[in-house]
């Protein structure tokens, strides 16, 4: 969960979220340098009064700054396109969460357990308890196995919804007659909080996301729990 002067990314939860931090420190780091090497060219042409009175074409220097760039995108183009098919990949998932948007709040079905399904509804915050997370907590949140893959559906009842958990590296809308899906492994335990990031009408803030990620017995008794009530 993002907290207070938390200004970059959260700290992963899953191996794609990992890759996505590294390439976007990547990106980062190529923007400095050109901003240094640009940001120093202009200050130096500003503050100096020398004229070249013979200099009318320079083709060298014009090869050299044509091509520079493109190689330059191409150290950023190669890495993000193998990160978007990386983020594409279907792993052979052991389960499938479904994920319903609603407004204003998430459904979810456990289709391989029975069809298991809940709403997920913000706790408002006059009905929050002392160690609660204002406008994040839910009350039925969504319990997965850690260190497994898992296949989430995405598809919305009314408009479009997005379902979003950035500790997880994902972000998938669900539109109303549409089955979106997205893949993810959760490689520790730990509350994951996200939002719906759609604009999706009144009370668009107050549909959070909240991942309860367990070891795989305990998510094999709470889906046990849950199927028998
Ligand atoms: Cu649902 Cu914004």
């Amino acid at each position: 969960m993002s907290t207070w002067a938390n200004l970059g990314l959260q700290d992963s939860a899953s191996p794609l979220m990992e890759q996505l931090i590294f390439f976007h420190d990547h990106a980062l780091l190529i923007l400095v340098m050109i901003t240094v090497l640009v940001g120093y060219l202009m200050f130096m042409l500003f503050f100096n009064t020398y004229v070249n009175r013979f200099l009318l074409h320079g083709q060298l220097i014009e090869m050299i700054w044509t091509i520079l760039p493109a190689i330059i995108l191409l150290f950023i183009a190669m890495p993000s396109l193998r990160l978007l098919y990386l983020l594409d990949e279907i792993n052979e998932p052991s389960i499938t969460l479904k994920s319903i948007g609603h407004q204003w709040y998430w459904s979810y079905e456990y289709s391989d357990f029975n069809n298991v399904e809940f709403d997920s509804y913000m706790i408002p915050t006059n009905e929050l308890s002392n160690d609660g997370f204002r406008l994040l907590d839910v009350d039925n949140r969504i319990v997965l196995p850690m260190n497994s893959q898992i296949r989430i559906l995405v598809t919305a009842a009314d408009v479009i919804h997005s379902w979003t958990v950035p500790a997880l590296g994902v972000k998938v809308d669900g539109t109303p007659g549409r089955l979106n899906q997205t893949n993810f492994f959760i490689n520790r335990p730990g509350l994951f909080y996200g939002q719906c990031s759609e604009i999706c009408g009144a009370n668009h803030s107050f549909m959070p996301i909240v991942i309860e990620s367990v070891p795989v017995n305990y998510f094999i008794k709470w889906i046990s729990n849950s199927v028998n009530s």
